[in-house]
């Protein structure tokens, strides 16, 4: 049946600018996917053909009454008058198995942060219910937050790693998820022997298709201190052969761009050994944080059409450095926003998109980026929805991320916990939900027209 969402719509087609709806309606044909974006029900080619959906009342009750016209049965109207309505956040780099340690160990950077904290707690994964307790936990704060659909690394763990595809599944959630690869420079849990970590990599990556069809494979190479050159061959063809998306780190701090350097003094950057071993497919590979990259590094993700996933809160968390964002914008980067949960301590996108908007702005303060143009508003939500949503439709996994025809009706219906007594703008009440609003706020979240309930609620 065709719904008709009802509300106050706002999405970005573009960086730089909202599209705003206020009162406006959004179709969504039988597949989940977009038909039409209309200003109001009158102009609805479906005028006077609708049953009224359910109703929740705005926070101040409804000014008008939510009665139709006309009652034929017809497309359902999921009245929202008085809600933000937008598109739900998408997270191109989260580690699922850090989100225990949430604000532990910040203190250090990031190469004494892997060994001291984040190693030894990823290890308890091998323990199949310290995963599904945490693993689950980590499924509903995602929910919960408002981001529907991200790629995220698990652990090595092959077992833990298709729990959480199977809860991303149950949950309703389109996730792509990836087995992480290691197998040099880790404590003795945490290193694989290269052909287990190959074999492990493959049997996910064929058998996930059918016992999890919403949730899709990503290769996940930690980053190239982590892998040999053997592993990263052999990744290499298992990428080549399924045609699978990759996700690593790249560029992130200093001392581990030098540890790359004199682990492969014949290659000349860090970005060209991920390419020297077929791990930067164009069109589909993600590479976190990009900060200190070359001119030529640039060009490499340019041509590659790598998403580049800007980790502000991370990088300022572990002291890593503030990315050149504008530089990188400019460059033709697609970069977007992205949480890094647990370098990251704060799952929320909306938290990210204003670090990011901060760090951009800290950036100006740097020599020889006094005139780096801040990010605007629209310009972060746009790089926390329909830019890294594209990924996913890029590996044929569903347009998502903004409301234009053909996309999967992907949203977050706001109901503020505050009513609006200033009369502000619909833009307005969305700029004060992304600096100041929280889960709270969300009454809803879809995901390819289907109304997502709470998963695992306790
Ligand atoms: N580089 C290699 N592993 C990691 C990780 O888990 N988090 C971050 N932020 N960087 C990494
Ligand atoms: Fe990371």
């Amino acid at each position: 049946m065709t719904t008709v969402i009802r509300g106050d719509i706002v999405f970005t087609q573009k960086p730089g600018y909202f599209t705003v709806l206020e009162d406006g309606c959004v179709v969504v044909g039988d597949d989940g996917r977009v038909t039409e974006v209309t200003r109001s029900l009158d102009d609805l080619t479906l005028h006077g053909h609708y049953v009224l959906g359910e109703c929740i009342p705005p926070a101040g009750g409804w000014t008008t009454p939510p009665v139709p016209p006309h009652w034929e049965p017809g497309p359902q109207v999921v009245d929202r008058r008085g809600c933000l309505v937008i598109p739900s956040f998408v997270d191109l780099h989260v580690h699922a198995p850090q989100y225990p340690m949430s604000g532990l160990g910040l203190d250090m950077e990031l190469l004494q942060w892997l060994r001291s904290t984040t190693f030894p707690t990823e290890s308890r994964f091998a323990d199949d219910e310290v995963a599904e307790t945490w693993y689950r936990r980590f499924v509903r704060r995602m929910w919960r937050v408002g981001t529907l659909r991200f790629s995220a690394f698990a652990t090595l763990h092959v077992g833990a790693t298709q729990l959480l595809m199977r809860l991303c599944q149950e949950a309703g959630l389109r996730p792509v998820i990836g087995k992480v690869n290691m197998d040099r420079n880790a404590p003795e849990d945490l290193r694989e022997r290269t052909s287990d970590s190959l074999d492990g990599t493959r049997l996910i990556a064929e058998t996930s298709s059918t016992e999890t069809p919403d949730v899709g494979y990503i290769v996940t190479p930690r980053f190239v201190p982590s892998t040999t050159p053997k592993l990263m061959e052999g990744l290499g063809e298992i990428v080549r052969h399924f045609e699978l998306p990759v996700q690593s780190h790249l560029d992130e701090n200093r001392s581990e761009v030098e540890w790359v350097r004199r682990l492969h003094p014949d290659i000349p950057t860090y970005a060209e050994v991920y390419d020297h071993f077929g791990l930067m497919p164009e069109g589909r590979t993600i590479m976190a944080h990009c900060i200190w990259l070359t001119d030529s590094e640039r060009e490499l993700l340019r041509e590659r059409r790598v998403w580049a996933a800007h980790c502000p809160q991370s990088n300022l968390n572990l002291t890593s450095g503030l990315m050149p964002v504008r530089r990188n914008l400019d460059a033709g980067l697609k970069v977007c926003i992205a949480s890094d949960v647990a370098a990251g301590h704060d799952p929320s996108m909306p938290r990210q998109i204003v670090a990011a908007i901060e760090t951009s702005k800290a950036k100006t303060f740097e020599a020889g980026h006094e005139k780096d143009r801040p990010l605007t508003l629209s310009e972060a939500f746009y790089m926390a929805t329909k830019r890294p949503g594209e990924f996913f439709g890029a590996i044929g996994r569903g347009r998502v991320g903004s409301f234009e025809p053909g996309y999967d009706f992907d949203a977050l219906v706001i109901r503020e916990e505050e009513d609006n007594p200033l009369d502000m703008s619909v833009e307005g009440r969305l700029a004060r939900f992304i600096y100041d609003g929280d889960d709270r706020d969300i009454l809803e979240r879809w995901v390819a027209g289907r109304r997502i309930p709470e998963p695992f609620a306790r």
